[in-house]
């Protein structure tokens, strides 16, 4: 892409194509950038540019007092198609460590971390994008719209390589209660300190009632059935045959 600079302001066209105007003007003169035309974890950086908790990039030689006032919490400088990593710092994760926006297996605590949970996603890994389940020119979008189990369906199938293995729906799971999302995207985070959980989870891989245990993060069984406990929910898994190995 040339030198030239955005012209919209706030999130438009741009944000996730790059500049346009020549685009606009002449389309054979100058090309837009199409996410889906790429390598799917750059592409997945469009998303990621605001989808993400993150850290000025100059904290890597500074310290936040050295910014203050001038903290950034957005990518200044990156275009799409350019590496995201040169642009911004991701907010830091241990594996077992606790911190204010994670829990200690990776789960966000907060809205606005879809990014960071999907990048250690197996979907991520298997080149899923955030875009194979949202269309970013809907207003009527996932989010503000449930989409029923057909979304996932579209590329799983009972007894298919990718799973759910078992036969049919009543062998994965004799809850009759929950789609795919209440088991699989439970709402984890809050949009506001004092708001209830709103906001789905996107690590996708199922969070059991011992994680629960261990680190204080909610689980879609007694999140829905508020009124069992840890081991009712354990002992349903066991019946299941869905018992992880410790
Ligand atoms: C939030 C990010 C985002 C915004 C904002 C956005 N797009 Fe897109 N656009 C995408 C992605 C991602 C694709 C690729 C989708 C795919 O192939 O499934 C795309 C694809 C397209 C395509 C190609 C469609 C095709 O079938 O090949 C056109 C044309 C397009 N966008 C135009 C626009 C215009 C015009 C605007 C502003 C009114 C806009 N987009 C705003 C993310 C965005
Ligand atoms: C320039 C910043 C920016 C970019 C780039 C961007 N988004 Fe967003 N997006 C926002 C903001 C701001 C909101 C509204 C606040 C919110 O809901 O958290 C939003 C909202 C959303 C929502 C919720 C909409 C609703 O109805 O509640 C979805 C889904 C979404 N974005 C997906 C995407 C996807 C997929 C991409 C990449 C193709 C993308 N966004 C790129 C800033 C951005
Ligand atoms: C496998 C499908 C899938 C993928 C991949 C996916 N999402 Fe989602 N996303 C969903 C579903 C389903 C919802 C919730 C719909 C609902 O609550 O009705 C959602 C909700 C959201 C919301 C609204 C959150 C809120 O505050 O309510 C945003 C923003 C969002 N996704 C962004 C992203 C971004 C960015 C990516 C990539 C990093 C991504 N999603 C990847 C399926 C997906
Ligand atoms: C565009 C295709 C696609 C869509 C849409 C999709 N998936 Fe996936 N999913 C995959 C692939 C590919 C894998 C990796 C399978 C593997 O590793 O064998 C996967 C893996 C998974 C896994 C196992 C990951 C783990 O960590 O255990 C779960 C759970 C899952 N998907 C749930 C969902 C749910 C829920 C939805 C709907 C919101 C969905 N998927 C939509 C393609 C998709
Ligand atoms: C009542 C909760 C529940 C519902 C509803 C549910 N699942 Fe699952 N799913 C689970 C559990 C529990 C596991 C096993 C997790 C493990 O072994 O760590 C699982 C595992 C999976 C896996 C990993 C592969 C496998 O077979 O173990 C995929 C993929 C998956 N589910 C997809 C889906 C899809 C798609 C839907 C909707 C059609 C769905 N699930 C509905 C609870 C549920
Ligand atoms: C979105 C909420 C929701 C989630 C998440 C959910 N359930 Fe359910 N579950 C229900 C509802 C509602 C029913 C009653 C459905 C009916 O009667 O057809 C039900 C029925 C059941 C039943 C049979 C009735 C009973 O109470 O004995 C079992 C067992 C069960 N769920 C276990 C689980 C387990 C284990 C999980 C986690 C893997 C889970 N459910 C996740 C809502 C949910």
């Amino acid at each position: 892409m040339s030198q030239q600079k955005r012209i919209e302001a706030g999130i438009g066209c741009e944000s996730c194509h790059g500049p346009g105007s020549v685009h606009a003007k002449d389309e054979r003169k100058e090309s837009i950038y199409k996410a889906s035309d790429h390598d799917s974890h750059r592409a997945t950086e469009v998303c990621l540019q605001c989808h993400m908790r993150n850290r000025d990039k100059r904290m890597e030689r500074l310290e936040l007092k050295d910014l203050f006032g001038d903290v950034r919490d957005y990518p200044k400088g990156f275009e799409p198609g350019k590496p995201l990593i040169n642009y911004k710092l991701q907010a830091p994760f241990r594996l077992g460590q606790e911190s204010k926006e994670f829990y200690a297996n990776g789960v966000g605590k907060k809205n606005r971390m879809q990014g960071n949970e999907f990048v250690h996603s197996i979907m991520y890994k298997h080149g899923i994008t955030c875009f194979d389940c949202h269309d970013p020119h809907k207003l009527d979008s996932t989010s503000t719209t449930p989409p029923g189990d057909a979304l996932c369906m579209k590329c799983h199938d009972y007894g298919s390589v990718i799973g759910p293995h078992q036969k049919n729906r009543q062998a994965h799971t004799s809850c009759g209660g929950a789609s795919c999302i209440d088991c699989h995207m439970p709402k984890m985070a809050r949009h506001l300190k004092s708001s209830p959980l709103t906001v789905r989870t996107h690590v996708f891989g199922f969070i059991t009632p011992d994680d629960t245990r261990q680190y204080g993060v909610p689980n879609a069984c007694t999140g829905c059935h508020t009124g069992r406990t840890l081991e009712w929910a354990e002992k349903q898994l066991e019946q299941w045959g869905m018992t992880p190995w410790k």
